[in-house]
């Protein structure tokens, strides 16, 4: 007599559990490590998840070398995985906002949860995505979106949950982090260093996305959203890239005993919510100043919990993956008990997300970093000074280049207090007027990060 040993997953009343089916769309980067992690570590998944993770489907244009898909069925047209009777999570790992929106929504009318690792998708379009979610009884999740690796999101949303976030500062795109580290260690050069980047594998399709800023934008606003219990307000981030970094600015603020970072800024006070991606200076000492090549870290300050940083894999296949993962992970316990999520979108009951007033650039409160190319004669440094004094802005430090040749010009590099943007725009509006004064003053923020 054959004996078959069959194990059923069974809940705690001793019900079997039916096996979760997924579909993925897209076998890129993100989705062949999606593949290829859930198959690699299957046991360990199951276990956790409480029940079987099934790949019923995979949706892409063509295979990935990196990937053997084995019996599983690929289909061409992602749209019949979004349609497909048998799968409960579409997996949408193809990017972009406009046929990833289109996949998304019919995953959505046909009553499937979603997993994303589309930054842009839930930055511009997330408001109106989860409200279609919500509507249907399924759930979006996303927390490969920010960070790769990070679980940044589930922190945020469950771990900080009793805190009244003040604010977060992340470095959040690891190839401008690439970038200005291989700039300040090497003194190379930024073109030079974008190109190996997008050799890596770590650069957006358009790298302008990265070296400007907009990839840490999409990534700030979900984080801020969460943060702050507000709706989703991509088009108020300030946003300045990293292209006009000088190698000079970056050795000056080392010798200062500063790094430069390519920082997304999230706070909250009275006045309102500051959203900004931009370079800044940080003080070496600061952990945060010690994450270096493509890694990531966000900074968290909570009122009860104080200070929490987050650091890890940005980018990359399986770090990307273990996020994707971990969602799928999370939606299958409520699946596979036939339980819908109660969890919000953004942590906070939809009714109860408030639209905080984003403050404009010119009203933020920082510190700053000057530098300002004079030409090296008599009078020249203390009419600075009195214009900055007439400002009502204090230097904190100031320290003057003498001219590599007769002739040629000094650079006089300043750290300012901390003073309203505003105020300092209109001082080196009047500086940069001043005879003796050549070319712009280059200015960089300057943030303290306690
Ligand atoms: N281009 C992004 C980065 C990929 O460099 O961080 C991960 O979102």
């Amino acid at each position: 007599v054959a004996l078959f040993c069959l194990k059923i997953r069974s809940d705690c009343r001793g019900n079997s559990l039916k096996p979760v089916r997924i579909g993925i769309c897209g076998l890129g980067t993100v989705g062949s490590g999606t593949f290829n992690v859930l198959e690699r570590n299957k046991a360990e998944i199951s276990a956790r998840a409480g029940t079987d993770i099934v790949i019923q489907q995979i949706g892409a244009r063509r295979g990935n070398p990196d990937c053997n898909t084995g019996t599983v069925e690929v289909v061409h047209d992602i749209f019949d995985v979004a349609r497909n009777p048998n799968v409960d999570v579409v997996v949408e790992l193809i990017g972009g906002t406009t046929t990833a929106k289109e996949l998304v929504e019919t995953a959505i009318e046909n009553k499937k949860h979603v997993v994303t690792a589309n930054k842009a998708l839930i930055a511009e379009f997330g408001n109106e995505l989860f409200a279609k979610a919500e509507a249907n009884g399924v759930r979006i999740t996303f927390e490969a979106a920010v960070a790769g690796g990070i679980p940044i999101i589930k922190a945020l949303r469950e771990g900080l949950a009793a805190n009244k976030i003040e604010w977060l500062a992340g470095i959040i795109n690891g190839t401008g982090n690439y970038i200005l580290t291989e700039m300040r260690d090497k003194g190379r050069d930024f073109s030079d260093v974008l190109k190996e980047a997008q050799a890596l594998g770590y650069a957006e399709a358009d790298p302008t996305f990265d070296v400007e800023g907009i990839d840490a934008a999409h990534k700030l606003v979900i984080l801020a959203s969460i943060a702050f219990g507000m709706p989703l307000q991509f088009e108020k981030v300030f946003t300045e890239g990293i292209s006009n970094i000088e190698p000079q600015d970056v050795t000056n603020a080392n010798e200062l005993g500063y790094r430069i970072k390519h920082l997304g800024i999230a706070s909250k006070s009275n006045d309102g919510v500051e959203l900004r991606v931009h370079p800044t200076l940080i003080p070496e000492k600061r952990l945060i100043a010690n994450v270096d090549g493509v890694m990531n870290a966000v900074l968290v300050k909570g009122d009860a919990v104080g200070p929490t940083l987050y650091y890890g894999a940005g980018a990359g296949s399986e770090p990307t993956a273990s996020s994707v993962i971990a969602d799928i992970i999370d939606l299958a316990r409520f699946i596979a008990t036939d339980t819908v999520p109660t969890q919000a979108h953004l942590g906070f009951a939809s009714e109860a997300l408030q639209e905080y007033p984003v403050l404009p650039i010119a009203e933020i409160t920082t510190a700053y970093y000057l530098r300002i190319t004079a030409e090296d004669r008599m009078g020249v440094l203390s009419n600075i000074t009195q214009i900055m004094s007439q400002q009502g802005i204090s230097i904190e430090a100031v320290v003057q280049r003498e001219p590599k040749s007769e002739g040629s010009q000094a650079s006089i590099i300043m750290l300012t207090n901390r003073v309203k943007e505003k105020q300092l725009l209109a001082a080196i509006k009047t500086i940069e007027k001043e005879d003796g004064i050549v070319g712009p003053v280059v200015n960089i923020r300057v943030e303290a990060l306690v």
